[in-house]
């Protein structure tokens, strides 16, 4: 039995559509690096609009969280996974969503009733307790001793980022122990594992912290795919179901150790390498570099390296390309940007493999010179000196510390970091802003042509068309937006010949800064509303286009050249995606 298939086909037998898993890298969100939850890419129809798919939806999601990053090595934390994940887009509530939680547990997964247990939200200023919830979990027999009432901390989810919709929660826990089950459930008792999470998202919390009720009562749920395999396949470390077993047999070989004894490098090792191949093969083209996803991508992958060493694997030998074909092999199926971006993950690995084992041994040997006249801790020189030349991301140098039983000077790294980004004008805070993750001159007249086109598809198609996402590199923009059919060629030339036309009137590109009611009464174009404050930023290109947007941009359309439209297609149901170029 394969779990995801299982989910998929349960849900779709209830009416769910499945629609395919979002990138890990958000489109059209540049206050998140990673996609993190299934409801991420969902945020839209959580809030009330329309999915071109209905009101029941289900998912595998690809999913990157970095904040137990550092926990990875242990036998349960990953810095990828996968997420299940049913949604009711003010459809059904909490009824049916138990229901279907109990039938799919106990009838799909025979999982035994006395092996569960729930917790419910218990009551706050903002929403009282969840009796509802506790009527239809005893409507399947589970027990008051079964049920636990906690509060906020604990079962309520969401936002996902700082606003957002988010609700109260109703957790499932498994008892994953040979151990007699005991009567009573106690969720501080680590015997009791979560594998299900069903929020019931009706609120709203806005900047403020305020919470308001949405259009609509949703459901949104969570399922970690490789949490509960170990579950059904009882085990205790995740690393030993079948979902790693493959990849950990490959490093056994490649290092000719066995797992006993070697399983914090190997579980690393495993992690990060198939995190980096899903942040690799990704579509939007990250590379590693020293910001954003691009620095993520390169710190796990020098940690995999280190840690790949320390298990004695020959540097130089291909064992990364092994590593990135089998999880590709294995992946595939589910997710094909893996198959079409393979030669792009190869050379990635490589490339940075190459560039750290260079210094690695040298940056190694400079570490214990470093340590040798460091008293307890490591001064920001030092540290600094480690990153420049040695090429230590300064995690790699607070985890060899750690284990030397020594500090690091990080604020002060970090001061000398920054002070370094000014020198050589990369301007490091500018990832901190929003808007464009490099910003090469090329890459912000692409962004300023992204305005120019999405007013131009307003006029030849329809005033309805919005943008539902975008993304450039300095070869090209891709641009996402709402559109349900194929775009004839007529349309496709008039849309090219209007945007030329802005860029020849040489129109000034303008910045504003106004209160966001302010711009929605102007009729300002947003992408995600929820996502700005109070005091917004907007560009006005004459009165062709006005956009909430963070910049930067050009300073007149005529600076931009000659728009060719590349390719127009289907990005998913109800949005179609177009691929151009400046010549
Ligand atoms: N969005 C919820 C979670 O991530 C289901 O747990």
């Amino acid at each position: 039995m394969n779990l995801k298939d299982e989910y998929i086909k349960f849900f779709e037998s209830k009416d769910h559509h499945h629609i395919p898993s979002a990138p890990v890298i958000p489109e059209n969100d540049p206050t998140c690096l990673f996609n993190t939850a299934g409801m991420q890419p969902l945020v839209p129809y959580l809030m009330g609009e329309e999915h071109p798919n209905g009101t029941r939806l289900v998912s595998y999601q690809k999913c990157i969280r970095l904040t137990d990053l550092d926990e990875v090595g242990d036998k349960t934390h990953h810095t990828f996974f996968e997420m299940l994940g049913n949604w009711s887009l003010g459809d059904y509530f909490k009824e049916e969503s138990i229901d279907y939680s109990y039938e799919f547990l106990t009838k799909v997964l025979n999982i035994p009733h006395e092996k569960l247990a729930v917790t419910v939200f218990k009551g706050d200023e903002n929403s009282p307790v969840d009796e509802e919830s506790v009527k239809h979990w005893k409507n399947h027999g589970i027990k008051d001793e079964r049920i636990a009432y906690l509060g906020k901390e604990d079962n309520w989810w969401g936002p996902a980022g700082e606003t957002g919709p988010c609700g109260p929660d109703s957790e499932i826990f498994y008892f994953n122990s040979k151990d007699e089950v005991p009567l009573k459930f106690d969720p501080e008792d680590k015997r009791w594992v979560e594998i299900w999470n069903n929020v019931f998202m009706e609120f709203y919390k806005d900047e403020k912290g305020n919470f308001s009720k949405l259009k609509k009562q949703n459901v949104d749920t969570g399922m970690g795919y490789e949490r509960t395999v170990a579950v059904l396949e009882g085990v205790d470390d995740n690393y030993k179901t079948s979902i790693w077993t493959p990849i950990i047999k490959k490093i056994e070989e490649l290092s000719k150790l066995p797992y006993e004894n070697n399983e914090k490098s190997m579980r690393i090792v495993a992690d990060h390498i198939r995190t980096s191949v899903f942040i690799a093969g990704d579509d939007s083209g990250i590379v590693p570099s020293n910001t954003d996803q691009g620095y993520i991508l390169r710190r796990l992958i020098r940690r995999a390296i280190n840690h790949a060493r320390k298990l004695g694997i020959d540097l130089n030998s291909n064992w990364e390309q092994e590593l990135l074909l089998l999880i590709i092999e294995m992946y595939k199926p589910y997710y094909n940007e893996l198959e079409r971006n393979k030669n792009v993950i190869s050379e990635v690995l490589k490339n940075e493999k190459i560039k750290f084992s260079k210094t690695i041994d040298k940056g190694l040997k400079e570490f214990e010179k470093v340590v040798l006249r460091s008293e307890n801790i490591i001064n920001k020189d030092d540290a600094f000196k480690l990153y420049d030349t040695y090429g230590f991301p300064i995690e790699l140098t607070l985890e060899l510390a750690t284990e030397m039983d020594i500090t690091v000077d990080t604020e002060g790294f970090k001061e000398k970091f920054i002070e370094h980004q000014e020198k050589s004008r990369a301007g490091s805070e500018k990832r901190f802003k929003g808007g464009m993750g490099g910003d090469s001159y090329q890459n912000i007249k692409y962004h300023t042509c992204t305005h120019l086109l999405n007013a131009a598809l307003k006029k030849v198609l329809a005033p309805t068309v919005h943008q539902k996402g975008s993304n450039i590199t300095d070869e090209r923009m891709r641009f996402d937006f709402s559109w349900d059919k194929k775009m004839t060629d007529e349309e496709k030339e008039k849309t090219e010949k209007l945007v030329n036309e802005y860029i020849q009137m040489g129109i000034p590109v303008e910045k504003l800064e106004m209160k966001k009611e302010e711009a929605l009464k102007l009729g300002a174009e947003a992408m995600f509303l929820d996502k700005y404050g109070e005091d917004v930023t907007l560009y006005k290109i004459g009165d062709i286009s006005l956009e909430f947007c963070g910049g930067p941009h050009v300073k007149n359309t005529n600076e931009l050249g000659t728009f060719e439209i590349i390719k127009e297609e289907a990005s998913s149901s109800g949005v179609r995606r177009i691929k151009a170029i400046l010549k």
